[in-house]
This record gives C-alpha cells, structure tokens and sequence, in this order.
C-alpha cells in the first residue's frame, strides 16, 4: 500500500483502476452510496470494503437492482481489428442480438463456418464432415445441427479476413461488466506482433497461461513452425474453444491436437486439468507472453491459495501473480512479454513485483502503447523480461518520440523500486548533479499532518463565517507560497471527526500546506494556525533549516522538474517530499532566499517569483541548455 500517511485515500480514477471499472462506474457506485466521497477521495477502508461486497457477490445483486441496463451493456472493440471493413461484423453481430441467440452457440456457427473456408470441414451435405481427426474431439461443433433455422444463416456470412474474427464477435457480445470482471479484454494485433518479432524463433517453445481466444498463440503461429511447440490455458470455455479452433486455421495443413486448456493457471485447477498434467506438467518454455487480467476478482479461497504460493504479493493483483506464475513456466534465459497498465510502473501498491522483477530477472525492454483498448481509459506498457539476473544491464525504454536506455540498477536502489522511465540519461545526470551537492532531506525531520476527514462535509462545513466558526482550506485554496481567502468554514469539533490530526499540529507557529491531489508541488506558508481538510495536508519542518528556503525550493521550477522525472504521480505523497533536497547553502544564500520569500508572502510582485525561479537554478550550477530541457519538460 501508499505510504503511511497517504495511504488511505484514492482518486476516482485509481479507484476505477483498482477494481478493473470505468471512472464512470465509480461515479455510479458514488452515486448509489457503494462508495463514498470525501473532498472527490474514496477512503482505502471504503474500498476494501467493497471489495469484500464485491467476493461475497452482493455487489452484483446491487448492480442488477440499481441499474439494470448495464446489465447487457456491450460495446465492439474496434481496435482488435486489423482491416478496414466492419460491416459484415456490424450485421453479424446485429443478427445474433436481434435474434436472442445464445452466444456460445451462435460462437459455434461461426467457427464452423471459418473450418468451412478453412477448407477443414464440410457442411453441404446436410452434416458436418471433419477433415481433421482432431476436430472430433470438439464434438459441440463436429455435430452442430444444421437444421436450426435460427442459427443457420451464421454459416452463409462471408467473413472477412481477420485473425480473430470469433474473438471479436465474443468479445463484442459480452457484457462489459462480466469482461472487467475477469479482466477479459482482448489484445490487438499490433501490440501482439511487437512481441513475435523480438522473441520467437521457428524452434521456440511457446505459452500463454491466460490465451483468451489466442492472439499470442496465432501471432506465435506466424514464426513458430511446430504448432505442438504452441500452448495455452485460460479459465473460460468458450475463449478456449475459439483458441482451439483459431489454431487449427491457422496450421490448416497439420493434423494436431491444439495444446490449449480450459485450466486455472494460477490455482492449477479446470476441466482439462488431467489433460494438461499429461501434457505440460513439468514443462518449461522459451517464451511466455500474455496480456494477463488486471485486478481480477479472485474468491476468498483462491485469495489464501495464491497469499501462501506467492507470499511475496501482498497486493493481491492478478496480474503480479501472472508475472511470478509465468517466471515458473520459463526455461532459465527464456523470455516473457506481458501487457500492463501503466500503473504498475510507480504505483507504491505495485512495489511487491516490482521488487521481484528488479533483483531477479532483467528487464530488457519497456514500450509504452498509449491508450490501446476501448472502454479502458488507462495507458497500457509491454514489458519484455530475461530469466536472468542483470543488475549490470541496461533496459531500453521505447514507444515515445525517441529510445533510450537506463540502468536497471537504478531501479533496484531507487524510491519504492519505482520503474522511472520517464527519466532518460539526460534527466539522470541533471538529477544526479543536483543531489550531488551535500544536503539533507525532511526525513525524520518534519511532523506531518493530514487534512481533516469530517465523515460529513454538509454538516460540518459552512459557506459563509459563522459564530465559532474558523476558515479550513482545501487544495483549492494551496497556492505557491500562500493560501488565497478561505472558502468554508468550520467548527472545530474534533470529536466528532472522521479523522483528524492533533490540534497541536495545526496550531504549529509555522508550517508549509501542501495540495495532496496534484501533478505540481504547490507549497503554501501559514503561521495563521489554520486548518485544513484531506485534500490539503501539511507538515512542520524541524527548525535547523529555514522553512522559508524549504519553501522556495519545494516550489521552484528545478523541484517540480525531480517530482515529475522521478515520481510521475497525480499525488504529492509524504515519501516523495521526504527524497527532496535541501542542501547546505551558505548562509548568505538561505537569507537570500528567505528575503525573496518574505517579499513574495507580504504580496510582492511576479517579477520576485521569477527571480527567485532562476535564482535557484543558479545556485545548483544549472547550465542554461540543462534549464531549457528542465523548464521544457515541466
Ligand atoms: C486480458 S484477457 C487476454 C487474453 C489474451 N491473452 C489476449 O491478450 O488477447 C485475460 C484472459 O485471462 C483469462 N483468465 C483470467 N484468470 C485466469 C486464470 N487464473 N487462469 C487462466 N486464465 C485466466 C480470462 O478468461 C481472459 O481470457
């Protein structure tokens, strides 16, 4: 989890994040009281409560009463496809909703009539003949029924020319929520090739251990020769049976049983389980890659299975798991690609794997993909990993405007084990200039506060100025250097608070307020004694270094630039103000400052802010092309 002071809040985003939901769906939940608000923050409790709810199945329940439209909401994921026309999808998906088909039936029809094309099977005689033995073995469609009128027409579809034109059907049919649930969204192909043509050879032996319909199996398909070199597991039937079948197209010219399993990787239990211990126990690969599920909802036993075989993830994220679980699928010096949200390069609840990764593998590369599947609004990474260990190697980063490498170790030793891509070997050397000058930081030398949770915002809080009442900020009200009028107001009533700090600490003689929710480090002074709400925290520096030069550092443009490389985060957190620097600056530098600072605070003019801006530059010895890339940056 967050760091200890921070950490029990999150933004409607993260929270949309942590349950594998749009921001609009938590908007919703807000709105039917599932979850509730605190200055736009969800408390941690509030969360895993719901998400205790949500394993009991209560939360479905819920779901069904509030909003029963939801319940068939659909949309077609577009970008799974590579070609141009969508039509003759638009009309086959409209036939099967206008006629109510059932889906894995009509899912039947349609791969039949793909063997059809295939050449792999023949339907014109009245009954299915199987030019492969092996398709027997799939006998819901080696012995359809012809004669069902409803579903019949699914055979006369000329489909067009897609690598998964089953899979998008499905995917396109499924309710959005039973797809978020199981964290079954589909990968495009061009994400997927990325992966073939930088691991996989002819000879390769090939695993993905949640295939869904098989992209990476049939993007493998394109290299590898062998289709018995080519193996999958996934937890739902119907994506194994498109799996199967896509395979079977794919090596049209082969007589093989695909190696694809209805089978719980991760808790190693399924229909096909004895088939796949004949077949794969023990087996490892050359390649692994996935997209596997993010922030599945597991059951309460799976939860203690997977606690006690993978005791080094405390997140209980499905994909952490998947990494570890795939890692053991690997022969030593094999590869694996998976497909991530973006997230899990620095949120603090992503440490545990992030851990395991840095120290025991090398990380060879990193892409970042941007936004790739519709419906999901969060930035999506490939990232390629060595069964090695590789603390002296470097890791490329691509996917942005240009490449670059950067040493794994630094992610070894650095802040949470955050995977700082952001930072190329430029920003590294500014950085590392910048914190080679001796210095000390807030750590252990700052008390630090947290806003006041009232626990109900309409009650406490007052619009106007009220007898005993005082003002409260909030991040609205966090500016650079000092906080603008106050805008609520407050009894202060600690005793019938949610949460709320000492009054000792608000009522400190001096201390920097800071806006928790933001990109930017905005610090404001006060020695007003004000209080805050959770959206404005605030911490007391010890007294050996001016406030006023804290201060100014903490808003300077250089500062926002090491927030932004090194952090990355929309939260200003305790634990990345406690890695800020405050070096030893003569005497005559501090006061400097501080005379800057007080002209600011008693409403100076823009022209000190600025000064003040380069002037801090100039004392770190910033060369001016070194403040052109910091300033451009920011
Ligand atoms: C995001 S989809 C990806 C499918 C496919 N790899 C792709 O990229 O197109 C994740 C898949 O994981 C499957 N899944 C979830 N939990 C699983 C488990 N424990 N074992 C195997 N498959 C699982 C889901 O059914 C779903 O098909």
């Amino acid at each position: 989890m967050e760091s200890v002071t921070n950490q029990s809040f999150y933004t409607i985003s993260e929270t949309a994040e942590i349950f594998g939901v749009t921001v609009s769906t938590i908007r919703n939940w807000i709105k039917c009281g599932w979850l509730e608000k605190e200055n736009n923050l969800i408390t941690s409790k509030n969360v895993l409560k719901l998400k205790g709810e949500i394993r009991r199945g209560r939360l479905d329940k819920l779901n069904k009463r509030a909003n029963k439209s939801q319940k068939t909401k659909t949309f077609a994921p577009d970008e799974y496809l590579s070609g141009g026309s969508t039509s003759t999808f638009e009309e086959i998906l409209a036939f099967i909703a206008a006629n109510k088909l059932d889906l894995s039936l009509a899912i039947d029809y349609l791969l039949l009539n793909l063997l059809n094309s295939a050449g792999l099977v023949s339907v014109n005689s009245g009954a299915v003949v199987c030019k492969n033995k092996y398709l027997k073995n799939e006998p819901r469609i080696a012995n359809i029924n012809l004669n069902d009128k409803s579903y019949r027409p699914l055979l006369d579809f000329t489909i067009p020319k897609e690598r998964d034109p089953a899979g998008f059907v499905y995917q396109s049919l499924r309710e959005v929520r039973s797809k978020s649930k199981s964290g079954s969204y589909y990968t495009p192909d061009y994400v997927v090739a990325d992966m073939a043509r930088e691991y996989i050879t002819a000879s390769s032996t090939f695993l993905d251990p949640c295939c869904g319909a098989g992209q990476f199996l049939l993007s493998a398909g394109e290299i590898i020769q062998d289709p018995s070199n080519i193996y999958g597991m996934d937890i739902d039937p119907i994506a194994v049976k498109i799996a199967k079948i896509n395979l079977m197209i794919k090596y049209k010219n082969f007589e093989f049983e695909p190696n694809i399993f209805c089978y719980d990787s991760l808790t190693k239990k399924g229909v096909d389980q004895s088939k796949f211990f004949k077949t794969c126990e023990g087996k490892l690969f050359d390649v692994v890659a996935s997209n596997p599920p993010w922030g599945y909802h597991f059951s309460k036993s799976d939860l203690i299975r997977l606690s006690s075989d993978y005791p080094e993830i405390n997140s209980k994220e499905s994909f952490s798991y998947f990494i570890i679980s795939g890692m053991n699928y690997l022969k030593a010096g094999g590869a694996l690609f998976f497909i991530l949200p973006e997230s899990f390069l620095n949120v603090a609840l992503h440490r545990d794997i992030r851990n395991v990764i840095v120290n025991n593998y090398f990380i060879e590369k990193i892409t970042r993909f941007g936004k790739v599947f519709k419906g999901v609004f969060t930035s999506v990474i490939g990232i390629y990993l060595k069964k090695k260990s590789a603390l002296n190697d470097n890791v490329l980063i691509t996917g942005g405007i240009e490449s670059y490498t950067i040493p794994q170790k630094r992610w070894r030793d650095n802040w949470n084990n955050v995977f700082d891509i952001k930072l190329d070997s430029k920003d590294a050397e500014i950085i590392k200039n910048i914190y080679d000058i001796p210095h000390t930081t807030l750590k252990g030398r700052a008390e630090w506060g947290l806003g006041i949770v009232t626990g109900n915002n309409k009650k406490y809080l007052s619009d106007t100025f009220r007898e005993g009442y005082e003002p409260v900020y909030t991040g609205k009200e966090v500016r650079k250097f000092y906080l603008s009028e106050p805008r609520k107001y407050i009894k202060f009533t600690p005793e019938v608070f949610q949460q709320v700090v000492s009054e000792s600490k608000f009522r400190a003689d001096e201390k920097l307020i800071y806006k928790f929710i933001s990109k930017y480090l905005v610090f404001s002074y006060d020695n007003s004694k004000a209080l805050t709400l959770n959206s404005a925290n605030f911490l007391i520096p010890a007294k050996d270094y001016p406030i006023k030069v804290t201060l100014a550092l903490f808003n300077s443009s250089l500062y926002q630039y090491i927030f932004i490389k090194r952090f990355a985060s929309i939260k200003v957190l305790r634990s990345h103000i406690e890695e800020l620097p405050l070096p030893d600056f003569p005497e005559k530098v501090l006061r400097k400052i501080e005379n800057m600072v007080d002209q600011i605070t008693s409403g100076g003019k823009t022209e000190v802010k600025k000064e003040l801006d380069d002037y801090i530059f100039d004392i770190f010895n910033i060369f001016p092309e070194d403040k052109e890339v910091i300033l451009k940056s920011i």
